[in-house]
C-alpha cells in the first residue's frame, strides 16, 4: 500500500495496525484524496486476517483540523452534489474491524468527526475538539449534529456546533465524548497498549460486538435487542467461543484463532 498523504503500517504492533493522517503543514486537513486514500488503506486492513484492532492518528499537533477549506472554498452546492464525498465517509463508516483514533492536538470539524466514525478515543493532554464550522458560514457535514449529540447531549453538541467553542481532553472526558486520557508524549504507545487488549480477544465476537453496539444507533430497543441475541448466539458455533469458555473452566489464558 502507498499513498501520498497517508501512512500506513498494517504491523505497527502485532496484531495492530497504524494509519497516520500525514498532511502535517496543513495539519492535516481532510482533502479528498485523503478521505479517498484512508477509505482504501480501511478496506485493506479490514481484509487483512493478520489485523485485529485499527488506530488512527495525526501528530501531536494536531489529528486533522478539519476538512481542507482551500479546497471547498470556491465550490457551489452543485459541485458538493457532485463530487459525493460523504459516500467515502459511509465506507470508512461500514470498516468491521475496531477502530480506534488516538488524539492530540486538534480535532475539528471532519477532524472531530472523523474521530468521532471511530469506535472508541484516546486523547492527549494537549488535544482539542470543536466543531468550529459555524464561524467559516457553514455547519457539520459529516455526522457531527448527530454523533457529538449523542455523545455528549444536546446542550452542549448545541454550545458546541453553535459557537464554534473547542472543548479540551478534560472537558471531552467529562461530557463522554473520550475513552481517556494520556500523556501526549506517550499518547500513541498508551493507545497501542489499550488496542493490545482487544486484540487479544476474539476477533469474531469483537466484530459482532462492536456491530451490535452500533445497531443501537440505528434501531429501536426492541430491534436491538433482538440484533444483539442474535450475534450472541451466532458465537456459539466458533472455535473461540469453545476455547474462550474451556480456557475459563481450565484457569488458563485462552487462545483465540478467530475460527
Ligand atoms: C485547510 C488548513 C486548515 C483547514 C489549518 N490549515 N486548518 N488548511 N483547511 N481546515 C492550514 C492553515 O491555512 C495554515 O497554512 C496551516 O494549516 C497552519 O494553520 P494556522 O492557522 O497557521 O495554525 P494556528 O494559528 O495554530 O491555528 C490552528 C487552527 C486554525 C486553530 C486549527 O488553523 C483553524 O482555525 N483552522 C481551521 C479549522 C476549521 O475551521 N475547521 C473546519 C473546517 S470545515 P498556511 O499555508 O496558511 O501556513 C469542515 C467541514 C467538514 O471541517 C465537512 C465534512 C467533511
Amino acid at each position: 500500500m502507498s499513498f501520498e498523504h497517508i501512512l500506513v503500517e498494517p504491523q505497527h504492533a502485532p496484531q495492530i495496525a497504524l494509519i497516520r493522517l500525514n498532511r502535517p503543514k496543513e495539519l492535516n486537513a481532510l482533502n479528498l484524496q485523503l478521505m479517498r486514500e484512508l477509505r482504501d488503506a480501511l478496506k485493506e486492513l479490514d481484509n487483512n486476517d493478520e489485523v485485529r484492532v485499527i488506530i488512527l492518528t495525526g501528530n501531536e499537533r494536531a489529528f486533522a483540523a478539519g476538512a481542507d477549506i482551500k479546497e471547498m472554498a470556491g465550490r457551489t452546492t452543485v459541485d458538493m452534489m457532485k463530487i459525493d464525498q460523504f459516500s467515502t465517509w459511509d465506507q470508512i463508516k461500514r470498516t468491521k474491524k475496531p477502530l480506534i483514533a488516538a488524539v492530540s492536538g486538534f480535532a475539528l470539524g471532519g477532524g472531530c468527526e472523523l474521530v468521532m466514525t471511530c469506535d472508541m478515543i484516546i486523547a492527549s493532554e494537549s488535544a482539542q475538539f470543536g466543531q468550529p464550522e459555524i464561524k467559516i458560514g457553514v455547519m457539520p457535514g459529516a455526522g457531527g449534529t448527530q454523533r457529538l449529540t449523542r455523545a455528549v447531549g444536546k446542550a452542549l453538541a448545541m454550545e458546541i456546533v453553535l459557537t464554534g467553542r473547542f472543548i479540551n481532553a478534560e472537558e471531552a472526558l467529562r461530557a463522554g465524548l473520550i475513552n481517556k486520557i494520556v500523556p501526549t508524549e506517550t499518547y500513541l504507545q498508551e493507545t497501542v497498549k489499550f488496542a493490545q487488549q482487544i486484540a487479544a480477544l476474539s476477533p469474531l465476537a469483537v466484530q459482532l460486538a462492536k456491530e451490535a453496539v452500533l445497531s443501537s444507533f440505528e434501531n429501536n430497543l426492541s430491534e436491538g435487542l433482538l440484533f444483539e441475541r442474535k450475534n450472541f448466539y451466532m458465537l456459539f458455533s466458533t472455535e473461540d467461543q469453545k476455547e474462550g469458555m474451556a480456557a475459563f473452566v481450565e484457569k488458563r489464558a485462552a487462545t483465540f484463532q478467530g475460527k
